[in-house]
């Protein structure tokens, strides 16, 4: 039996937060043990924006080292570099010839981008969307994993796979959205009624997978919580949104359920949750930090699974962009 090949993408930009890590990195850990998973870095696609060259490569070469440190395996999975594979580029060009102006006007997040980008919308921002379609129809993926944010991206690439079959044959396999299974959803520390993400203007807010234990010591430490002038701890993420998420990430760090975790804080003040979540979150991302680092340093080991995860998604993609081309009488 084939398995199912799921892409998914990953910005060379601004690391992980706890909450990437807990609600979607578990989740690609568990999938590479049954699909085909292809892991890309997509530098062609922070052209959109102003890149300083050596600020680029550093973090193309962060992110295969963080991929690869949380446990993305390059023996399962192809973990690699958008502009090392050319058939992305090559491919973008054929479906911009049966992409209409109209669709992309559409196109919600263009409108967003260019209004905060207002000195520089370029073609790239504008046509954005269809190279994202490549990236999907050169692997023939069956399911792609999508955010709100990127759902109608995915409309518009089967909306042009579609047409495109309508007019040549099946060249085109139609990409279903992948609904992941219900992962932890970790809150803002500074707004527990919000997601924690690297977005938020409060540094405060965040954990990133690579800030120092001290540092997360720290934000923890800063955590709100409520005014409950008994400070009692319980699980209830309307009540006490706080403390909940306090003990979601305890929970996910120590592997305890919160039931099971609950009752030694019968008579402990929040300060105690708050520092041992902070131990127990230091400890399940220290052994990542290590190897990171390690992996980091290693440029041969990076050149090897770049290069591995290149020629793993090259072939696939080739085999797509060929039959293309035969399809249009290239
Ligand atoms: P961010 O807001 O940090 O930039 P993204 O919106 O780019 O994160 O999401 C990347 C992935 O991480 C998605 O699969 C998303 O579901 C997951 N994710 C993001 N933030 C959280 C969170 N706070 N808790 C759980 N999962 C999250
Ligand atoms: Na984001």
């Amino acid at each position: 039996m084939t398995k199912p090949v799921v892409l998914s993408g990953i910005q060379p930009t601004g690391g992980m937060t706890i909450g990437n890590y807990i609600g979607a990195i578990n989740q690609w850990l568990k999938l590479q043990e049954d699909h085909d998973c292809y892991f890309m870095l997509v530098d062609l696609h922070a052209l959109t924006v102003r890149q300083e060259p050596e600020v680029l490569k550093q973090r193309v070469l962060d992110g295969i080292a963080l991929y690869a440190a949380c446990g993305i395996d390059p023996e399962k999975s192809a973990l690699f570099v958008q502009s090392q594979v050319p058939e992305h580029a090559q491919l973008s060009w054929v479906l911009n010839c049966y992409a209409q102006m109209g669709e992309l006007n559409r196109m919600t997040q263009f409108k967003d981008k260019s209004a905060k980008n207002a000195n520089n919308i370029n073609v790239g921002l504008f046509s954005y969307p269809v190279l994202q379609a490549a990236d999907i129809l050169l692997y023939q993926a069956d399911q792609v994993p999508v955010g709100e944010d990127q759902k109608q991206h995915l409309e518009l690439t089967r909306d042009i796979a579609t047409r495109f079959n309508n007019l040549y044959g099946d060249v085109f396999k139609i990409p279903e959205p992948y609904i992941p299974e219900f992962g932890a959803r970790v809150m803002s520390l500074q707004d527990p009624t919000k997601k924690m993400s690297k977005s938020d203007d409060n540094p405060n807010g965040y954990i990133m997978l690579l800030d120092e234990p001290k540092k997360i010591e720290k934000k923890l430490k800063k955590a709100v919580t409520d005014s409950d002038e008994q400070a009692r701890i319980y699980f209830d993420p309307q009540e006490k949104a706080g403390v909940s998420n306090l003990l979601t990430l305890l929970s996910v760090a120590t592997g305890k359920s919160i039931e099971e975790l609950v009752p030694a804080y019968e008579d402990k003040m929040y300060g105690h949750l708050k520092k041992d979540t902070a131990e127990a979150v230091v400890s399940m991302i220290e052994p990542i930090q290590t190897r990171f680092k390690e992996i980091r340093e290693d440029q041969t080991l990076l050149n090897s699974i770049m290069k591995s995860g290149a020629e793993k998604a090259g072939a696939r993609a080739e085999a797509t962009l060929k039959s293309v081309y035969n399809a249009l009488g290239m």
